[in-house]
């Protein structure tokens, strides 16, 4: 995981790239660097451990000054964060730069390859393997740059996107891709290589999307696609559907404030020209050619990883309870390698923000592998499970930059709302009335969701008073348990708080220990079914002098009685529930996070899109 930007034009390259690298920091910072062939056509490398913000300061602009270039901002999976392994990686005769996003699953028999024929390595990586193996093959192929770059991938076992510059051919920047993002925009006479469109678009819209076991020689007026296997490629050029202003803060502090403040518009993409409020009637254009496989679906298994699979366990609830379709949720991670019973008339869902999840899109492999209708939701548009699910829907959240995934997973609830009311028309198992509420009330949701935005300040003082506690505990039923499992992780993601979620009645088979005076316990106790046993629940924590903070409804009024602190809600119908009750759990982690220094956009670690395993 990471992320990489390449420019061949007629302009400066280092401010583009470094602007480029700036954009795709949430993919991974824990390193940068930049290969520039400069008007003397040599090429110069800066690279250091740290934010790009930081590194950029340092980089002597006068010799960096040549239109071709490329560079990189990291996710170490081989070798510590440290300045020496740094993206670009150069081979032992300084003859070829490399920038990779990916793992080199056979690095080291490459290696011990290479070792035998006097190479010798300077870092810990599996990409300083990959750039030395090019330049092995290039002195044994009548040093032609292509072949080198070609013959080295047929020979790597693992994942990659790569960006790689030749001394002596430095006219060209060749790029591949093997399960990690890579796409180029076509200007006037320029190209951009990018890992996604956030750095391409302030250049132009025109964009080429690379795919798995591709490469493409890009030069400053002309593309040339190939397959590894050297076969010719012809790609049309798309658009990107989105423009810089919504990449950008728009005067928020960070951009998880700002996307969690633009959930009451954003949700509206979700369903806008998807549902009739006044019937409830929902038309998901995307399904229509797995219409018949969904409505006779004898089992739908879910399967994503960490707020995506939260969403996924709604969706369990919102499938079985009103659909009566058996659903399974599983971890994309354990569903791959488990070797799991998937059936022809199975449909499974793949949730992903990005995309390009690498265990969600291996689950999605498995899944087509056995037969099974494969349907996405996701968020990426272009992204890689977007383009090989059988069909699917975007949620429309637009581009999430925070690495904490917010919007993106209210409207993940939503789109599972849409696929819920769809199935269970065709199936008669909503009356007629009901559908007419849960219309009538995703048309208010906005507004109720816009409430809650106003009260940030609320949450803000809360956020305070317990900034320094050192656990959390997370609890809830029904629709709610995952709610308070994503409430859980995203305290725990941003501000190191230790956090845990789990169902309030299983507290008493485990976690009930601990709890005492210094215990914060977020309840989920808006009036549903479960409600009166949520309560019980609450008389279990106060009994042992937990703090209790609940999320209830507005009409709650006998919640107070049982509560340190309430966060009043909204009430809605109980499938919309989860989207309002995140909202203020999304505000008490981002006000904990900030109110204890952390930096939010970027917490330590994490990287917004994990595309190796
Ligand atoms: C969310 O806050 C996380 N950073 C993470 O759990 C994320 O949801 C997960 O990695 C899945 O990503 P995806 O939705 O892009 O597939
Ligand atoms: N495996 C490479 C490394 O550890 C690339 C990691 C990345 O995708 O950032 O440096």
């Amino acid at each position: 995981m990471c992320g990489i930007v390449g420019y061949i034009g007629k302009r400066n390259s280092l401010p583009i790239i470094v602007d480029g690298l700036k954009r795709l920091e949430y993919r991974g910072y824990d390193s940068a660097g930049v290969a520039i062939i400069n008007a003397a056509s040599e090429i110069k490398l800066f690279k250091k451990a740290g934010k790009i913000k930081e590194i950029e300061t340092q980089i002597p602009v006068d010799v960096f000054d040549g239109n071709v270039g490329i560079g990189h901002t990291r996710w170490a999976t081989h070798g510590e964060p440290n300045d020496n392994n740094a993206h670009p990686h150069t081979d032992m005769h300084n003859k070829f730069y490399l920038v990779h996003n990916g793992i080199i699953e056979n690095y080291k028999t490459l290696k011990k390859k290479l070792s035998s024929e006097g190479y010798i390595f300077h870092t810990d990586t599996d990409t300083e393997i990959l750039v030395n193996l090019i330049s092995y093959n290039y002195i044994n192929h009548n040093k032609n740059f292509e072949v080198a770059v070609r013959l080295s991938l047929c020979e790597v076992d693992g994942t990659y996107g790569i960006a790689c510059l030749c001394v002596e051919d430095p006219g060209k920047i060749i790029v591949a891709r093997k399960g990690s993002p890579l796409m180029f925009g076509v200007g006037q006479d320029e190209i951009i290589v990018s890992s996604d469109a956030s750095a391409i678009i302030a250049h132009t819209k025109n964009v080429i999307y690379l795919e798995d076991g591709e490469y493409a020689v890009l030069r400053r007026n002309g593309i040339k696609l190939k397959t590894i296997d050297d076969e010719d490629i012809h790609r049309e050029v798309q658009q990107i559907e989105y423009d810089l202003e919504q990449i950008e803060k728009s005067g928020y502090d960070h951009f998880m404030l700002k996307e969690i403040c633009e959930q009451p518009d954003i949700i509206q993409n979700t369903y806008r020209g998807r549902i009739k409020f006044e019937t409830g009637e929902v038309k998901l254009g995307g399904l229509a050619s797995i219409k018949d496989k969904i409505f006779n679906a004898k089992r739908v298994i879910i399967t994503a990883c960490g707020t995506a699979w939260h969403a996924g366990l709604v969706g369990e609830y919102m499938l079985e309870t009103y659909c009566r379709i058996p659903t399974e949720v599983e971890y994309a991670s354990e569903f791959r390698y488990r070797n799991p019973i998937i059936r022809q008339d199975d449909v499974v869902i793949l949730i992903s923000q990005s995309g390009e999840t690498a265990d969600t899109l291996a689950a999605m492999r498995e899944a087509k592998k056995h037969g099974a209708t494969t349907l996405g939701f996701v968020n990426v548009v272009g992204s890689t499970i977007a383009r090989e699910v059988d069909a699917g829907t975007y949620i429309h959240a637009g581009p999430e930059i925070g690495v904490a995934s917010t919007k993106a997973f209210t409207c993940q609830l939503m789109s599972l709302v849409l696929l819920t009311m769809m199935i269970a028309k065709e199936k008669g198992t909503i009356s007629e009335d009901e559908f007419k509420k849960i219309g009538a009330e995703i048309e208010l949701l906005p507004y109720k969701m816009k409430q809650l935005i106003d009260k940030k300040d609320y949450f803000k003082y809360i956020a305070e008073e317990f900034k320094d506690a050192k656990n959390f505990l997370y609890l809830g039923r029904g629709l709610n348990f995952p709610v308070a499992l994503e409430g859980a992780l995203k305290l725990k993601e941003i501000s190191y708080i230790h956090a845990e979620g789990y169902p309030a009645a299983e507290m008493k088979h485990g976690p009930i220990a601990l709890i005492d005076e210094n215990m914060p316990v977020v309840f989920i106790a808006t009036k549903d079914g479960t409600y009166d046993k949520v309560i019980s629940n609450i008389e279990e924590v106060r009994a042992r002098k937990g703090k209790i903070i609940t999320i209830a409804t507005e009409d709650d009024d006998n919640i107070a009685d049982y509560s340190d602190y309430v966060l009043r809600v909204p009430k809605t119908h109980d499938m919309l529930q989860p989207i309002i009750n995140s909202i203020p759990l999304q505000f008490l982690s981002y006000y904990i996070a900030t109110a204890r220094g952390c930096n939010v956009d970027q917490p330590r670690n994490l990287a917004k899109s994990v595309t190796v395993e």
